[in-house]
């Protein structure tokens, strides 16, 4: 065949596909999601195999273990006993709490690991709800915004006040980022960061993790905050408000089956993008891994590069660890 240009030349050894190759993944682009509880012992997840709810000590532990191998940032997610939680969710800001012990404990640890922690009521809302729920006459739920932006608000300067390096409400509550950045550096705490869940859709795939920290809602389901899974523009719309309320950086959630969301807001957006591969697309490549239907290695790779491919600079995933340690 006569053909000048033929594209395999750039494929044929891996030191020339090493060269071209257009992404990378690194350790330091992965941020690990960990759980803990008020517990002495470290609990399997049954609905997350391979996580553990961790025990404060576990907890600091398992963040050495991850900074080892390069993994330099943690989200901690904390499950509540169940006599805590309330309507209101006020648990949230106790100084005391689960979170701010947890912080703590690894900034004196690691202290260079940056510590993110979650704002949101469902670990701490007797409802499951994300933000404050009310019962209507007609026996409607209805979730209250601008009250649950307040207590959200305080749960952001709790988190600071323990040494928290980036704050990031997952509750999809409007206008809780400009009132979280205000509230921060009115507690003069204007180095800390706000990594917003900017487009959070109302997704299945969020099934293992509800199961891992006990935190359904109760009644109905999260429709009329997080987004509609058909929307792509209305991502945009929240990215414009974050950046506009001081958002310091903005995530979608999840990641896999929103790649094109990752895209759209990757070239719209100048702020760093973070990505989200939740509990439900870990749990369906460690089913399909168990039985040897798909190698585990390879997938966790392709799904991770794939989301970077489409613009994420940062993904949180719970196989940051065990990727690291190959990537390094
Ligand atoms: C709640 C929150 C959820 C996740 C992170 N923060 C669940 C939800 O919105 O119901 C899900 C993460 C995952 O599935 O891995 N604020």
């Amino acid at each position: 065949m006569n053909l000048p240009i033929r594209p395999r030349r750039n494929r044929q050894s891996s030191s020339i596909r090493g060269l071209v190759r257009e992404t990378q993944l690194r350790p330091e682009d992965l941020i690990y999601p960990l759980f803990l509880h008020e517990e002495e012992q470290n609990d399997a997840i049954e609905s997350m195999p391979g996580c553990h709810r961790w025990s404060l000590d576990g907890l600091v532990e398992e963040v050495g273990r991850a900074k080892e191998v390069g993994v330099r940032s943690v989200v901690l997610f904390p499950k509540i006993e169940e006599a805590l939680k309330s309507p209101r969710g006020e648990e949230c800001f106790s100084p005391d709490g689960l979170v701010p012990r947890a912080i703590i404990a690894i900034k004196q640890a690691h202290p260079e690991v940056a510590v993110i922690t979650d704002v949101a009521l469902d670990p701490y809302n007797s409802d499951g709800h994300d933000g404050i729920v009310e019962k209507g006459e007609d026996g409607e739920l209805r979730i209250l915004n601008d009250k649950t932006v307040e207590i959200l608000c305080r749960q952001a300067v709790c988190h600071a006040e323990a040494g928290a390096d980036i704050v990031s409400p997952s509750d999809m509550m409007d206008g809780r980022v400009g009132a979280i950045r205000s509230s921060l550096d009115e507690a003069s705490h204007e180095a800390v960061s706000i990594l917003s869940y900017t487009a959070k859709y109302a997704s299945a795939y969020y099934g293992p993790f509800r199961g891992a920290l006990d935190s359904a809602p109760k009644a109905g389901d999260k429709k009329t905050y997080q987004m509609d899974p058909a929307n792509a523009r209305e991502a945009l719309r929240e990215a414009e408000l974050d950046v506009a309320e001081g958002a310091d950086m903005i995530m979608v959630k999840p990641a896999g089956p929103y790649l094109d969301i990752l895209t759209r807001l990757r070239d719209r957006i100048d702020l760093p993008l973070a990505a989200y591969q939740v509990s439900g697309e870990y749990l369906m490549i460690k089913s399909a891994a168990k039985d040897g239907w798909i190698d585990e290695e390879k997938v966790v790779l392709e799904s991770l590069t794939a989301i970077k491919r489409a613009g994420a600079d940062m993904i949180l995933t719970y196989f940051a660890k065990d990727v690291a340690k190959r990537l390094g």
